[in-house]
């Protein structure tokens, strides 16, 4: 049989050997506030390489210390953080599978000591007051997302995934609820989406590998964007290079959320339909079939899976068997 899940997939050069891959998952692992990379991340991401997912993204890495979600985060804010990230891609290379780095920054739902910042100074219901960003920390929010595209380049990514998800900094900028600005940042959706645009050009001056970025496209609150503003930004995107949108929903306010199997999938396929790029499908996918499913109907371009492979590395082998397909297990687990 002839499965998509297990057909290459190549943007710009890099080919991933399927469509699986490991959604960004924060392991809240890294020690003494630094960011860095410890044996947890090489064995936790490595596995999954030897278990055959096709490209891995790692998990929201903060490109500036106080776009941190917890102290436990890692960073790419400073030079030092690269030789521990080279050292992962390279494991993860060596293992099979294509890597990629998800730049975050966290805005209003960092939970630091310090000074946090969002558009607006509107806390997150029960959670801290953020400072309205100024220009000056506009500047230092474009710099430190590219500043973490050239470090994540000099490590050896494959893809870079920006993060304008989940009420994270550059969603809150996206969406009405969370910007009540009045200068050319928010307003209408020209100026909302201005700070993810100038991310976008930010990255592309020093990055020309494959640029996905991952949107909330349903923000689960009535004054929210709607899908069919997130269909204009991704038009918008595809416009400035992005090469997918992987298409997320919520963590803007908080929502009861009703998930089922592929709860988010029609937003990936109304935005590859409408806006006609690529996406990628994320959110209870769990069954091989399904997963097919999503790509033989062209809903979507790649299949994230996240808690699936929290609890199955092994997820690729067992989804090739069942769509009877042949994948040779690494050769020291041949005989098992
Ligand atoms: C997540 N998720 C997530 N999303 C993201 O964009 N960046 C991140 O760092 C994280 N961190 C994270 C940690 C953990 C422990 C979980 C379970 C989830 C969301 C994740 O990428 C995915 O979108 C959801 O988990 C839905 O997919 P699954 O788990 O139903 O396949």
């Amino acid at each position: 049989m002839n499965a998509q899940l297990f057909s290459p997939y190549t943007i710009k050069q890099v080919t991933f050997k399927n469509r699986i891959v490991m959604a960004p998952m924060c392991q809240y692992s890294a020690h003494d506030q630094d960011g860095k990379i410890q044996d947890w991340h090489r064995v936790h991401y490595a596995s999954r390489a030897v278990g055959g997912v096709g490209l891995i993204i790692i998990e929201a890495t903060a490109v500036l210390p106080e776009g941190r979600i917890s102290y436990r985060d890692l960073g790419i804010w400073s030079d030092e953080h690269v030789s521990g990230l080279k050292e992962l891609v390279d494991l993860v290379h060596r293992n099979g599978a294509k890597i990629g780095i998800q730049l975050a920054h966290a805005g209003r739902k960092a939970e630091l000591e310090e000074t946090i910042i969002a558009p607006s100074a509107i806390p997150f219901p029960d959670k801290k007051t953020p400072k309205a960003a100024e220009s000056g920390d506009i500047r230092r929010i474009v710099e430190g997302f590219r500043d973490g595209a050239r470090r994540a380049k000099e490590a050896g990514f494959d893809v870079i995934e920006i993060h304008a998800a989940h009420g994270y900094l550059l969603n809150e900028f996206l969406s009405p609820v969370t910007n009540h600005r009045e200068d050319e940042y928010g307003g209408n959706a020209d100026n909302r989406y201005r700070l993810l645009g100038e991310v976008i050009e930010a990255v592309n001056s020093v990055w020309s590998g494959p640029l996905f970025v991952r949107v909330s496209a349903n923000e689960y609150d009535p004054q929210g964007n709607s899908l069919e503003q997130y269909i204009d930004y991704a038009r918008r995107m595809k416009a400035q290079g992005v090469d997918l949108i992987d298409c997320s929903s919520g963590g803007l306010v908080p929502a009861q959320i009703q998930a089922f199997p592929g709860y988010q999938v029609n937003l990936a396929e109304q935005i590859r339909r409408q806006a006609e790029v690529a996406t990628g499908a994320v959110g209870l996918i769990t069954e091989p079939s399904h997963a097919e499913e999503i790509l033989g109907n062209g809903r979507a371009d790649l299949v994230l899976l996240g808690r699936e492979l929290l609890r199955n590395p092994y997820w690729a082998y067992e989804a090739a068997k069942a769509l009877n397909i042949t994948l040779d297990r690494p050769v020291q687990y041949q005989r098992a």
